[in-house]
């Protein structure tokens, strides 16, 4: 596993960290086999792990807290105010003292006394306030979190982020599919920013995801992406060659094109096979054949065109 340093925040992370979301962090994934992937991820080298307490109904954050118990030393983990499971449904607050409560909460589900890393959830650029910005340096200030972060996908936001010294890292939606993000994460960098990649796999559907249904939760992934991802669906399916890349797996070439860009610190990868786990650990270092990167680019101004 190679390291790189996140922006200019004086953390060190693996270059593949693992995401603590979506289906690994549902009741219905077994909790043994969620724990297993997360102590081999760290056998593995990955010293990055991403959270939310909106993740997975509330059930992800707690889950990584038992996986990392008395392991966490030494690592990155990283979880994100602003967002909450309620009733089965995503709420939203980003009001100062609900992300202090929230950034509180999240230490003691995940049974931390400082957390390495809290990233605003999704935040809008007028809920950017002075006074939010002012608590989030108190939090700083208590010794709770030691960086700070944005996760947005709406590139206003990032852009608004950039000029904010306080915040440390940018988490953007990064991927075969979003080349356009790229001018964003070289201004990002360039303001001394870590850039995380979520979604580096698309949600898997440059692999074809929603054609595999092996288990429960592909139908889950499936209508996931029928329902609320199509474009991803839909723009994934023209990247199936991929999966024909000589030497790599087709998940690992979509890594290896995200870790190509020098302004990535970590692409955050999620998944719930321990066969998954170790192609996209074993990414890390992997160069991405130049005719694939020219293929890459074809299939990317198609789109676009
Ligand atoms: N998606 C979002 O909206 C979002 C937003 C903010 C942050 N993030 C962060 O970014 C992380 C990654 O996001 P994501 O959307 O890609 O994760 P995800 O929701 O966990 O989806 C990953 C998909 O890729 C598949 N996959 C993983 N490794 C694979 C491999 N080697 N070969 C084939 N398929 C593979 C997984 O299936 P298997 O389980 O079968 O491996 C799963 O279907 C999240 O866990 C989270 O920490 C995501």
């Amino acid at each position: 596993m190679l390291y790189r340093p996140l922006g200019r925040s004086g953390l060190i992370v693996s270059e593949i960290g693992f995401g603590a979301a979506s289906w690994w962090g549902k009741p219905q994934f077994s909790e043994a086999s969620a724990i297993r992937l997360v102590h081999d991820a760290l056998d593995g080298g990955v010293t990055f792990f991403d959270t939310g307490a909106g993740y997975s109904g509330g059930h992800a954050e707690p889950r990584l807290g038992r996986a990392l118990k008395g392991r966490a030393v030494g690592l990155v983990v990283a979880s994100k105010a602003g967002t909450f499971a309620k009733d089965g449904r995503i709420g939203r607050d980003f009001s100062p003292a609900a992300i202090v409560a929230g950034a509180e909460a999240s230490l003691r589900r995940l049974g931390l006394e400082t957390l390495p890393l809290l990233q605003l959830h999704g935040p809008s650029a007028a809920e950017l306030t002075d006074d939010l910005r002012s608590a989030l340096a108190d939090l700083k200030g208590r010794g709770l979190i030691r960086a700070l972060g944005v996760n947005s996908f709406d590139p206003a936001v990032i852009e608004q982020v950039l000029n904010l010294p306080d915040f440390d890292v940018v988490m953007v939606d990064y991927n075969v599919l979003r080349p356009e993000r790229e001018p964003l994460i070289a201004r990002a960098a360039a303001a001394g920013k870590g850039v995380l990649a979520g979604m580096p796999l698309a949600m898997g559907h440059t692999g074809g995801q929603v054609g595999k249904l092996r288990a429960p939760r592909d139908l889950w992934y499936a209508a996931r992406g029928l329902l609320r991802h199509r474009r991803e669906v839909e723009a994934g399916a023209r990247f199936g060659f991929l999966g024909r890349t000589s030497g790599m797996t087709g998940a690992q070439a979509a890594l290896a094109y995200v870790l190509a860009n020098p302004g990535v610190a970590c692409a955050v990868a999620g998944t719930t096979r321990s066969n998954h786990l170790r192609d996209n650990l074993a990414a890390s270092g992997m160069a991405l054949p130049p005719e694939t990167l020219a293929a890459i680019r074809a299939a990317q101004s198609r789109l676009s065109g």
